[in-house]
Order: structure tokens, then sequence, then C-alpha cells
């Protein structure tokens, strides 16, 4: 299990105990945390639950491949600390990530 951290657009934080080997989006959508709909399940197809990773995290996770990369700009608002959720794994390395909710995924 890691702690990951969860920032809605608003401000509020949510912090849930994730299953390592889960994906970040599974950890959100378990949790009911608002704001990351998943609407593809995790297939890379919907980019609904990107999110943006806290600065200090970004090099720290696994690097996202090119179909990451292509659905990400199709996202709302992306910037250089995007991420779709449902690719980021959470691992024992992940304790304490944080991310960011973007505004239209309220
Ligand atoms: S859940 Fe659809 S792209 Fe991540």
């Amino acid at each position: 299990m890691s702690k990951i951290t969860y920032i809605e657009y608003n401000g509020s934080s949510h912090t849930h105990e994730v299953a390592n080997g889960l994906s970040v989006m599974e950890g959100a959508v378990q949790n009911n945390v608002p704001g990351i709909d998943a609407d593809c399940g995790g297939s890379m197809a919907c980019a609904t639950c990107h999110v943006y990773v806290k600065e200090e995290w970004f090099n720290r996770i696994p690097k996202k491949d090119d179909g990451e990369e292509d659905m990400i700009d199709m996202a709302y608002e992306p910037n250089n600390l995007s991420r779709l959720s449902c690719q980021i794994i959470v691992s024992e390395e992940l304790e304490g990530l944080v991310v960011n909710l973007p505004e239209k995924q309220t």
C-alpha cells in the first residue's frame, strides 16, 4: 500500500492508501475521489483521468510512452506535469505521491 494524495482544483485534498499494482486512477475510483471519471476504464482513450503530478514527483515516476503523450495532447489544458493517472502504477517508490486535478475535472 502506498499513500497517494489527490488535490481537487478547489483545493480539497484526499489522501488514500492504494494497493501497489493498481493505477493511481484505480486508487481514485475505488475511493470515490471526485474529478477522476476514468470513462474508458484505463485503456488510454479518454483523458478523463488527467492529473498534474506535483513537480518534485514528476521525474520519480515511470516515464510516459508515445500513446500517453498523444492522449495528453487532447486533454484539457495539459502542461509539462501532465500525466494520465491510469498509466501510473502504484509501487512502494510512490509512497507520498501528490497529484492535482485540472479545473475541468470537478
Ligand atoms: S482512464 Fe481513460 S485515459 Fe485514463
